[in-house]
C-alpha cells in the first residue's frame, strides 16, 4: 500500500505523520510505503521544521531526510490513499481531483482515530512546542490504527 499524508507547508505535520507510519510499518514489516507533500509551494525543497524534528527524534524518528514538495496531480495515480491533516487541505486536494477514483483515496487523517468527527490535526505553525507534542500524539494514534487495520 502506497501512503502520501498531506498538509499546507509540508514541513510540520505531513513529514513527521508519514515518518511515525513508516517506523511502525517497519516494525510490523509491513509493506506500507509512505511519503508527504503540501498543499502549498512556499516550503519546496526546505526541511522540516526544527520543533517537528526534535520531537520526532524524541521518538527515535529521524526526519533529518525530509525535504519538501508540493502535492501534484500525479500523486492521485502514485499513492492508494491520500490523508489530509486538515479540512483546509481536504478540499484543497478534493477540488484537484479528476473523477471519482481520486477523490475516493482522499480521507482526513483523523478519521482513523475520531470516525465521524471531521476533526483536524491542529496547526503548529505559530505555536510552541507543546503544539508540536499535541500533533505528534494525534497522530501516533491514528498511525497505530492504519496500521492495525492492516496487520
Ligand atoms: P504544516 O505547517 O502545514 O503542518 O507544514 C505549516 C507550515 C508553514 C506554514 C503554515 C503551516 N506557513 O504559513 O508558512
Amino acid at each position: 500500500m502506497k501512503v502520501l499524508m498531506v498538509c499546507l507547508g509540508n514541513i510540520c505535520r505531513s513529514p513527521l505523520a508519514a515518518a511515525i507510519l513508516k517506523k511502525k510499518a517497519l516494525y510490523h514489516k509491513l509493506n506500507i510505503q509512505c511519503d508527504s507533500a503540501g498543499t502549498g509551494a512556499w516550503h519546496s525543497g526546505e526541511m522540516a521544521d526544527a520543533r517537528s524534528i526534535e520531537i520526532a527524534e524524541k521518538n527515535d524518528i529521524d526526519l533529518s531526510f525530509h525535504r519538501a514538495r508540493q502535492f501534484q496531480i500525479d500523486d492521485f495515480e502514485k499513492y492508494d490513499v491520500i490523508y489530509a491533516m486538515d479540512s483546509n487541505n481536504l478540499t484543497d486536494i478534493l477540488h484537484k481531483a479528476r473523477n471519482d477514483s481520486d477523490k475516493n483515496k482522499v480521507r482526513l487523517i483523523l478519521d482513523e482515530s475520531h470516525p465521524g468527527l471531521k476533526k483536524s490535526v491542529p496547526d503548529p505553525y505559530y505555536g510552541g512546542q507543546d503544539g508540536f507534542k499535541n500533533v505528534y500524539n494525534l497522530l501516533n494514534q491514528a498511525c497505530e490504527l492504519i496500521i492495525q487495520k492492516n496487520i
